[in-house]
Formats: C-alpha cells, sequence, structure tokens
C-alpha cells in the first residue's frame, strides 16, 4: 500500500534535500549502505568474503544530468577496482552499474554520440578494468524505459566480454520474451522482482502476480544453459529456486543466491552453510538517496524502523 507513495517521493528533489539532512538518517541508511568511503567500503567487502559471501560492487548514482557526473560515476568505479585490487579482494567480485549513473538518459556524450553509446563506452571501460583484474561487470535494470537500452548495452559489451550479467525483472510483462535471447551458455541473469514504480500498462502490479512471474521465469532460467542468479530475500522463491534447480539437475555451483546488503544476513549465512554460492550486492557511496527509499518502499517494516529512529535520538 505504501510502496507506490514511497517511490513516488524517492523522485522529489525536495524531499531528498530534507531527508539527506537529517542527522538521524545517515544512522538507518548504514544499515543498507557499506559507507560513502572507499576504506568503509573495503572493510565491508573484506568481511564479507571473510564469511564465504561473493559479493557485487554499487557505486552509488542514477539519473545523471550532466556529462560531469557520468564521468565521476565512472572514475568512481575504477577508484573502487584499483582498491579492491589492492586489498585483495578483486578476484571473483562483480561490480554493479546503473548505466543511469553512466550517462545513458543523457542527450548527447562529450564526442556528440547519443546518451546510450556514451553510456555503454563507459560501461566499457569499467568492464576492461575489471575482466583484466579477474572480476565481472553486471548491469543493473532500471524503470522499463531503460529496457531497451540497457539490453543493446548488454550485447555491445558481451561481444567483447561475454558474460557481462544483467538484472531482469519479473514484473514487467516484456520479460518472458526478452528472457528467450537469455538462456544461452555463458548468460548470467540475475532474477529480481523488480523495484521501480511500473504502471500497469508494462508490469504486473499485483504481488501475487509478480510471484507467480517470478517463478516462472526463474523456471525458464533454470532449465536453460546460462547462470541463473536469483536475486531475492523472499522465503518462497529462495526455496522454489532449490527445488527448481535440483529439478533441472543444475549442481550447486551453475547457479546463485543474490541479496542485498544488510538485508537477511542471517539467510545469507545459512545458504553458505548449506554450500550455495551467495553474492551479496554491496553499495556505497553519497549518493544513496534513490536506493535507500527503494528499500524503504520494499517493506514497511523498514519505514518504520526508519521512523522509530528519530524518537531514540
Ligand atoms: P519481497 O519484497 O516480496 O520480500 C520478501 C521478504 O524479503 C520480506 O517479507 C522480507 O522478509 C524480506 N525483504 C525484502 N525486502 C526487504 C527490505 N528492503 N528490507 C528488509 N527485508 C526485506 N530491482 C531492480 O528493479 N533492478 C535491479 O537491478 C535490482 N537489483 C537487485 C539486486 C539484488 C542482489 C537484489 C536482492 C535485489 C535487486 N533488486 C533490483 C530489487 C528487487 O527488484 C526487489 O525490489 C527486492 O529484492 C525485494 O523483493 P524480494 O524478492 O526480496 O521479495
Amino acid at each position: 500500500m505504501l510502496r507506490k507513495p514511497i517511490l513516488a517521493l524517492s523522485a522529489s528533489n525536495s524531499v531528498r534535500e530534507l531527508v539527506s539532512r537529517l542527522p538521524v538518517t545517515r544512522d538507518v541508511v548504514a544499515r543498507f549502505v557499506a559507507g560513502e568511503t572507499v576504506p568503509e567500503m573495503i572493510d565491508v567487502v573484506t568481511r564479507l568474503q571473510h564469511d564465504g559471501l561473493a559479493v557485487t560492487a554499487d557505486f552509488l548514482g542514477e539519473d545523471t544530468t550532466t556529462i560531469a557526473q557520468a564521468e565521476a560515476t565512472t572514475a568512481g568505479y575504477l577508484e573502487l577496482l584499483d582498491a579492491m585490487q589492492q586489498a585483495d579482494v578483486v578476484a571473483g567480485s562483480e561490480f554493479s552499474i546503473k548505466l543511469s549513473a553512466l550517462g545513458q538518459a543523457l542527450a548527447a556524450g562529450p564526442g556528440g554520440q547519443s546518451g546510450a553509446d556514451y553510456a555503454t563506452g563507459n560501461a566499457r571501460r569499467i568492464a576492461e578494468a575489471a575482466y583484466a583484474a579477474g572480476a565481472r561487470v553486471h548491469l543493473d535494470m532500471e524503470d522499463h524505459r531503460t529496457v531497451d537500452a540497457t539490453l543493446n548495452t548488454l550485447a555491445q559489451l558481451r561481444s567483447d566480454f561475454p558474460d557481462v550479467g544483467i538484472a531482469i525483472q519479473a514484473m514487467l510483462l516484456r520479460t518472458p520474451k526478452d528472457l528467450v535471447e537469455l538462456t544461452g551458455p555463458g548468460s548470467r541473469v540475475r532474477l529480481v522482482k523488480g523495484a521501480y514504480n511500473e504502471p500497469d500498462s508494462v508490469a504486473h502490479t499485483d504481488p501475487q502476480q509478480v510471484d507467480l512471474a517470478y517463478v516462472r521465469a526463474l523456471k525458464t532460467l533454470m532449465n536453460g544453459q546460462g547462470y541463473p542468479m536469483v536475486g531475492s530475500h523472499d522465503p518462497t522463491m529462495i526455496a522454489i529456486a532449490d527445488r527448481l534447480a535440483a529439478d533441472a539437475g543444475r549442481s550447486k555451483n551453475s547457479w546463485e543466491y543474490q541479496m542485498l546488503y544488510g538485508i537477511r544476513p542471517a539467510e545469507q549465512q545459512r545458504l553458505v552453510a548449506a554450500g550455495h554460492t551467495v553474492r551479496v550486492y554491496v553499495p556505497y557511496g553519497q549518493d544513496w538517496y534513490g536506493y535507500f527509499t527503494r528499500r524503504l518502499a520494499e517493506r514497511p517494516a523498514n519505514l518504520m524502523f526508519f521512523l522509530r529512529s528519530f524518537g531514540t535520538k
């Protein structure tokens, strides 16, 4: 019930300003975000790896409106990559990228190319550095208007880096069709329910329908030849994934679970102990507002946690 209004607020600049300035916000944000600096991020990544978890790192940012911002985000990823290499935590890690942060929606890039081509070029710079360091790149999926451009970037990157991954949202009505092209060898798909405020002309908006669509998509991925990544905290989806993988004759190293940093950490550990690969999506950086409000929208208890913290300060 609260999901849509919270997601709508996430787009308001004045609310962003207000919430970001509240002193209490930072403590609550710390539950979902590794920190604002590279050393804080390295500490978290090191600890997670020590606990047997794999990592996909996100330098927070989205909806870039200037070339300077897109350049800064690209540089931020390269700086993080370098620091993770120095700290010896880069091998086997992934870097999750939002193409809107790299300039996808800009009218034009610095060389007059389209924003989408410019963002693809920036993603390629990150991919070159990541693959040279023994890591991988994964494209996050943003709202439905970006899906075609993001799939196009994926195709371009995969011609040089065949296992670049992509997030696919079960809630979108187009997803079964998109998956047809994404189940071949080397295809790494993170299946998520979808975090954006979508109209019912393009998406399932009833949570039960989203769950059913998730299971159908999961079945397609598990029966395909790629590497499915089950991006969910939902106990039902987690159990169904395990069963579908077994039905498809998959070994535990041919697919993985993914969860967000700070959400159900005990479940992450339980799955690791059961022999599963679990990858944690770890965001860091100063531009945490959009990410944070999507986490509040997903779960009313998170909003209550946020509101209650005002009473304790
Ligand atoms: P659901 O929301 O139904 O929650 C099931 C249960 O999980 C809850 O009852 C609760 O126990 C727990 N839970 C879920 N969310 C929680 C929260 N915020 N805080 C605390 N507990 C929570 N989306 C997108 O559109 N594009 C993307 O690229 C990505 N990328 C991505 C990566 C990874 C690794 C994950 C796990 C998720 C994403 N998402 C995403 C977000 C995704 O679309 C979805 O919004 C959330 O994962 C919430 O959906 P669940 O499947 O977890 O189930």
